[in-house]
């Protein structure tokens, strides 16, 4: 695989076939790696996910891709807006390829298509916080017997018009650098680089009734009603009627309001 058109869009990329987890060995070699350089593997043997899961796919049926983010000016209180950023840039990416309005964010950062999920993303801080790992899974040439679970789709089997993974990493780098670009210029300010904005505008979990897993696993059940300055996620709780920001925390959708 030489990625020649992801490799027009961010120069620094690496692919090796096989490791461990994209997302592991970029941050340990964080510190002496340039801002955006990506790695991309065509198998994780120990790939993770959010919550301490972890993410399976077979060899060459998907993407595997994590992207160091050093936003140079921007303060660390503001990364929170990284991770949801990947994931925009996600749904930006696959959107053009499936039906239109068919893809959309789940809070934080799921791209869920109908509601079967189709990308996830993990991001971690590097150790000396200069910046973030964001890592993206997606599926893309899977049957339905190859993801792991029930509740998930691929590009393949939601009919898209591409599945190229060197095209599809294109998009999304695309996507991604774009976004970027507007909010380190910003100074992280998710609000003048309209980053905040466009979340909102593609999140399928606003104005839903949804179950909040929270860590520790306490359940609360509310409306998603907004997205705050932080990216944090408002919940109306239906126990109290209070709002509740939630930073970091699992959202099942239940039904349509
Ligand atoms: C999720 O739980 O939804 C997040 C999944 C993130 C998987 C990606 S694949 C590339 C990168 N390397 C990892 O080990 N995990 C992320």
């Amino acid at each position: 695989m030489d990625f020649a058109r992801s490799r027009m869009v961010a120069p620094n990329i690496e692919y090796v076939t096989e490791t461990g987890s994209t997302n592991s060995d970029l941050i340990s070699k964080a510190l002496n790696l340039p801002d955006f350089s990506v790695l991309v593997a065509g198998f994780q043997s120990a790939g993770r996910g959010r919550a301490g899961r972890e993410w399976l796919a077979p060899a060459g049926s998907s993407l595997f891709v994590s992207v160091l983010l050093k936003p140079e000016g921007v303060t660390p209180t503001r990364f929170s807006w990284l991770p949801l950023m990947a994931g925009l840039a996600m749904n930006h990416a696959v959107s053009q390829m499936i039906a239109p309005n068919r893809s959309n964010l789940k809070w934080p950062n799921d791209v869920l298509v109908g509601e079967q999920k189709l990308s996830g993303v993990l991001s971690e801080l590097v150790p000396d916080l200069s910046g973030v790992v964001v890592g993206a899974g997606l599926n893309v040439l899977q049957s339905q017997d190859q993801l792991p679970i029930e509740n998930a789709t691929s590009l393949l089997l939601s009919g898209a018009s591409e599945t190229d993974i060197d095209v599809v990493l294109a998009e999304y780098l695309t996507k991604l650098k774009e976004l970027y670009s507007k909010f380190v210029s910003a100074n992280g300010d998710a609000v003048a680089s309209g980053l905040r904005y466009s979340v909102i505008e593609n999140c399928g979990t606003l104005n839903r009734r949804v179950k909040a897993v929270m860590p520790g696993d306490t359940e609360v059940f509310g409306e998603a009603v907004g997205i705050d300055d932080s990216g944090r996620l408002i919940l109306l709780r239906e126990d109290t009627g209070q709002l509740l920001p939630v930073a970091a925390g699992d959202i099942v959708h239940l039904r349509h309001n």
